[in-house]
């Protein structure tokens, strides 16, 4: 092979990098996590017991669930600083780039941040799981001014999260809706922010380090940010009827739309059809009925024309919206349940033992003539 001669495959497209056993995503449209199938898990089990499947690597029993969701609900509460902190933050930072700083705080608080034992990375992963969704509700709750909520004891942590965020009591449906999309959001094989996370946790950093690194990764439009693009699309077609002009538009000038494709998918992504479910059922407001009418149609266009389906963000930011999240907080809301799949894979990595560094292929000059800079 020549000096440098490497082969490139652009993007990382369909290579493997490590072997896991914590999610699945089959092509064809099928998605497992830790063997089990999402379609016998979503509408089935609480977000929990899927948090708890993808940490323990099995599914809890009853006694172990009402443990693991006291113990989540314990650790719900942010030392005092950190509120302080996400107070003196300007209402203009978006709040995935508040949640990174905040994340990456918490590592400073551990109390035991030297023990790097798997016990200690159990212990840290579901306080990660249970902080994640508790600091998405505390900058909420700033931005609107409004008190920071503790969990309530007669509260399930999905349901505290849903109080901590809105303020109210949680409603059952809604509460449902949280736990669907919560376990749809919680793993997907080596995405952008996962492999992010993996690679940060190969060096031998610690867990909050490689958290930090998912959340950056996953805040960009064409990973997790891609929810809020949806919406900002939907909101600015205005009119149902304006829709096709709006779409063929983008398509005609070859723009990418929000929410549709996939890099592994060649099939519908498996997530779409309980997500259509969720907000089909939720279309008791008008303007969640028009936004999924708006859908149902960029589909149409969109599949005509591209071959291509919608992804998980596409109906998830309606659902999220049905829930009166702010777009703006799509992505901390899936973030508050990825970092269960996150802290599944950090673990997992630290256990796979190897420094994730590929070669590159090197393009640049050689034997360049150096000139002293006295000379330049
Ligand atoms: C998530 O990896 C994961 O698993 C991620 C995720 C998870 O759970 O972690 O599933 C969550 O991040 C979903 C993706 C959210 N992002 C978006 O919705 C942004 C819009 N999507 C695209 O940017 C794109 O589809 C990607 C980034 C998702 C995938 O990009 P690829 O695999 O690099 O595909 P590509 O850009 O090379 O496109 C292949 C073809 C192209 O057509 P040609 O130029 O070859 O004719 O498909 C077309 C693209 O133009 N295409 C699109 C399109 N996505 C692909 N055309 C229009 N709109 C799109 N959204």
């Amino acid at each position: 092979m020549k000096k440098g001669e490497r082969v490139v495959v652009r993007g990382l497209r369909d290579v493997a990098a490590a072997e896991t056993k914590i999610s699945f995503v089959e092509p064809k449209g099928e998605l497992y996590y830790l063997g089990y199938n999402i379609d016998d898990l979503v509408g089935k089990v609480v977000y929990p017991e899927v948090a708890y499947l993808l940490i323990h690597k099995r599914l809890p029993n009853q006694q172990e669930l009402e443990e693991f969701n006291a113990n989540l609900i314990a650790e719900m509460k942010l030392p005092d600083r950190m509120i302080d902190s996400i107070r003196a933050t300007p209402k203009r930072c978006h709040p995935m780039d508040v949640l990174r700083t905040e994340v990456s705080r918490l590592g400073e608080c551990d109390p035991e941040n030297n023990d790097l034992s798997e016990a200690a990375n159990l212990r840290r992963a579901t306080r990660l799981i249970a902080r994640v969704p508790t600091i998405v509700a505390t900058i909420y709750r700033i931005r609107l001014d409004k008190p920071v909520l503790a969990p309530r004891e007669e509260y399930s942590f999905t349901e505290n999260f849903l109080y901590m965020f809105k303020g109210s009591p949680p409603e059952k449906a809604e509460t449902d809706v949280l736990h669907r999309l919560m376990i749809l959001q919680a793993d997907h094989g080596f995405n952008a922010s996962t492999f992010a996370a993996r690679v940060t946790a190969s060096t031998n950093s610690d867990m909050y380090s490689a958290i930090t690194s998912a959340i950056g990764t996953l805040k960009g439009p064409l990973h997790g940010g891609a929810g809020e693009k949806v919406m900002e699309m939907l909101d600015d077609i205005g009119l149902e009827e304006h829709v096709e002009e709006y779409i063929k538009g983008l398509l005609d000038e070859n723009k990418k739309i929000m929410g549709f494709g996939h890099r592994v998918y060649k099939a519908e992504d498996p997530r779409t059809k309980h997500l259509r479910g969720i907000v089909r059922n939720l279309c008791f407001r008008d303007r969640t009925t028009s936004l999924c009418n708006k859908c149902n149609k960029i589909e149409e266009i969109v599949h005509d024309r591209k071959k291509i389906y919608p992804n998980l963000d596409f109906y998830a930011a309606v659902a999220m919206d049905a829930l009166d999240v702010p777009k703006e907080f799509f992505t901390p809301l899936f973030a508050s349940s990825r970092v269960s799949g996150w802290t599944a894979h950090v673990i997992e990595q630290y256990e796979d033992a190897v420094l994730l560094r590929p070669s590159s292929k090197y393009i640049g000059a050689f034997d360049r003539k150096f000139v002293p800079i006295e000379k330049r």
